[in-house]
């Protein structure tokens, strides 16, 4: 259609028909979906009649391709319009093959990796029914307590920018029309949800809006400029106001200072929840809010159903309001194709063809090799092959490895641990459970010791369940449940070679762990292939490369901690100082336990020869810096030189380090590389007193090195 023909179809709509298209409902109301589907929040009574689910606009969190067809045949037999449904779902890190969490992909420092986990996730999505996929999350994310930070990838604004980039490019692809096995992409969740206060989901966020502007804005808005099609308001306060009740954030800023022309959703029940927030009587004053901050669709609540045909009729809310949401919507719809084919990419063929294909398991695998830390290893990593392992713990032998947020997933086709590691290892390899998750008995501790008794090296497999991290994750104690610690306490008191392996959704407090162990590897959730990508690691078939894109708090009182912070007025200075009256913890250092940037290798490498090409940057003269990186060890590895500055002096005080580049250097022993940075003045760029997005003439300190804290450093001027 073009765009007359769609303000045709809007004009011969009713009010009720226009105001049905606002409304996103769950599978359980549509006929034929009422089986299947996700429920990702709280169900209630929502007081609808069967005309409003008739014409309502789209359908959440239901796929499949022969369902889908027969929800939206059946659909298009009842609406009056014959508008079809939009199919939205939450597709995170996969489909079916399931990639590591978003977390884990970032800590690959691999965006043309997460952009082909997108894309296959999108093809998987697509041609099983869906349109719209409620991704990606960019949310920063500082607070380990908070659940949901396994979906960010990470505290850094500059590198969760360019994977946002990355998930909208692979979920889309370049033309949505003729892409029928891309799905759009809706970024969410605006705003700053990641600085909930306390890491206590849905709570209340308040910042600054140059804080706001500096770190929690530009993910989103490389989202947009990627050409991303929707953006989902986030549950929490801005400002005093919830998102979705918004006007600054969503009218102002999104749509006209950033321009965005693509359909605004709310979170789940947001809309009605403007009443408990305390930013709405009633459902009357929420949907006025909503629609008047530019929320388009709301999610699972009525409030626009019940309230929006009266707030019309009494003028107090104008229908062009509702004309251009809806618009907004059939525009949407008519991009993705759905008004020539209502089922788009849906295809059974191609869902027994290409779901969870080799060559998706295959990527799959290769992400979660690409994504695995080690974070300790005092030479009990790689496995001999011909060593007499035995595997313990509640992750030995578990299929719970896809994480949050991959409904669609089973995790019955996990590659798990034990299996992966019986394929691979040539001596013997025993398996004990140890103890559950939360809880163990004396009887699996028992067998546990006599297995690794007559072991030469022992593997732990810990962690925490999916479900204690993701949506309504939170936790204020971060460490791992104190019958795995017991159990970990109990196996190092034998003295043998040990290792840990992590499967988690978060940076934990890893006290009772690192201590206690010779050797750590983060797996994070790493997916379908996730035994035998951490398998391959074990074993040292794959050099691990990965680098943490979130510190690991050396406990949780120091939370948040993150590598970019602003420096005090009276700063420790060395990590070891003995003096008071200084911004210091009494009982804990005020560095992370490991910071950002930060991972190991099986081999090493050394750093040297950094140069600046001039001591001198002008607006017109970026400096070029350069860095020797040598692998000194007996194996091939990968090494991501890291570029951090600090400006040393501002309007505003600046971080202590902002990462402005990265580069990958894969180096066969011995081999000597040279890692090149081109830094320019618009690199140098932050938001003043007065918001305004310049630089300042004067100081500079650059570093070069393997960590946010492990650097060579020099120094520059702007003039
Ligand atoms: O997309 C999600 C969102 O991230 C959290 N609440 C539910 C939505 C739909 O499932």
């Amino acid at each position: 259609m073009d765009n007359q023909q769609l303000l045709d179809l809007l004009g011969a709509m009713t009010l009720e028909a226009k105001v049905a298209q606002l409304i996103q409902l769950a599978a359980p109301f549509y006929e034929g979906a009422d089986k299947g589907g996700q429920i990702t929040g709280p169900l209630e009574a929502m007081g609808i009649t069967e005309e409003t689910v008739a014409s309502s606009g789209s359908i959440l969190g239901y796929a499949g391709a022969a369902g889908a067809i027969a929800v939206q045949k059946a659909h298009l037999q009842k609406n009056p319009h014959g508008i079809p449904l939009l199919f939205m779902a939450d597709i995170v890190h996969g489909f079916k093959t399931i990639f590591p969490v978003p977390l884990a992909i970032g800590c690959s420092w691999d965006t043309e990796l997460a952009e082909k986990s997108a894309e296959i996730a999108a093809r998987e999505a697509a041609v099983s029914g869906v349109h719209v996929t409620f991704a990606p999350m960019v949310d920063l994310v500082r607070d380990p307590r908070w659940g949901r930070v396994m979906e960010s990838t990470g505290e850094d604004p500059y590198l969760n920018s360019l994977f946002a980039r990355a998930f909208v490019h692979g979920f889309q692809g370049k033309d949505l029309t003729k892409e029928t096995e891309r799905v759009a992409a809706c970024v969410k969740h605006f705003a700053a949800y990641g600085a909930s206060e306390a890491g206590r989901d849905y709570n209340t966020v308040d910042l600054s809006e140059r804080q706001l502007r500096e770190y929690y804005l530009p993910a989103y808005q490389a989202a947009l400029e990627e050409g991303c099609e929707m953006v989902m308001t986030s549950f929490n306060t801005v400002d005093g106001i919830p998102a979705s009740a918004n006007e600054k954030l969503m009218r102002s800023l999104l749509r006209e200072e950033w321009g965005f022309e693509g359909v605004l959703i709310s979170d789940w029940g947001a809309v009605k929840e403007l009443i408990p927030h305390g930013a709405a009587e009633d459902e009357r004053e929420a949907a006025y809010r909503a629609i008047r901050a530019g929320v388009d669709i709301e999610m699972m609540t009525a409030c626009y159903v019940h309230e929006l045909p009266e707030l019309v009729r009494s003028r107090r809310v104008d229908e062009g309001l509702i004309d251009e949401a809806v618009l907004r919507i059939l525009q949407l719809k008519n991009k993705l194709g759905l008004f020539d084919n209502p089922y788009r990419g849906a295809s059974p063929k191609r869902e027994t063809e290409i779901v969870f294909s080799p060559e998706h398991r295959a990527a799959a695998y290769e992400l979660a090799a690409k994504s695995t830390v080690l974070l300790k290893n005092e030479g009990v990593l790689p496995l001999n092959p011909d060593a007499r392992v035995v595997l313990i713990g509640p992750f030995a032998q578990s299929g719970d490895l896809l994480g949050p947020w991959s409904w669609s997933g089973s995790t019955e086709d996990a590659v798990k641990l034990n299996d992966a590691l019986t394929e691979r290892l040539r001596g013997s390899l025993n398996i004990a459970e140890g103890c559950g998750i939360e809880e163990g008995t004396e009887e699996q501790l028992r067998e546990a010791l006599e297995a690794a008794a007559s072991a030469d090296v022992i593997v732990l497999a810990l962690g925490e369940a999916s479900e204690m991290s993701g949506e309504a994750g939170c936790r204020t104690d971060i460490r791992l449940p104190g019958i795995q610690l017991e159990l970990t306490a109990r196996i190092a008191e034998m003295g043998k070679p040990t290792a840990a392996v992590l499967f988690n959704g978060r940076p934990l407090d890893l006290h009772g762990v690192y201590d206690q162990v010779g050797a750590v590897v983060e797996a994070w959730f790493p997916g379908s292939e996730g035994g035998a990508a951490v398998a391959d690691i074990l074993i040292g078939a794959v050099n691990p490369s990965a680098r943490l894109t979130m510190s690991f708090p050396y406990s949780v009182g120091q939370v948040p901690v993150y590598y970019n912070p602003f420096n005090t007025g009276r700063p420790k200075g060395a990590p070891d100082a003995q003096v008071r009256y200084v911004s210091q913890y009494l009982d804990a250092p005020n560095e992370p336990l490991l910071p950002f940037g930060f991972g190991l290798s099986y081999t090493t490498f050394d750093y040297d020869d950094l140069k600046l090409s001039s001591k001198k940057m002008t607006t017109d003269s970026p400096i070029v810096i350069s860095v020797n990186v040598t692998n000194t060890g007996d194996r091939t590895g990968t090494e991501t030189v890291q570029l951090y500055v600090r400006d040393i002096a501002g309007d505003v005080v600046r971080p202590v380090r902002e990462l402005k580049s990265f580069v990958k250097l894969e180096l066969a022993p011995g081999e000597r590389g040279t890692a090149v940075f081109t830094l320019n003045e618009e690199q140098l760029r932050y938001h003043h007193s007065d918001l305004s997005f310049r630089s300042d003439p004067g100081q500079f300190e650059v570093f070069v090195g393997r960590s946010s804290r492990d650097t060579l450093n020099d120094f520059f001027r702007l003039v």
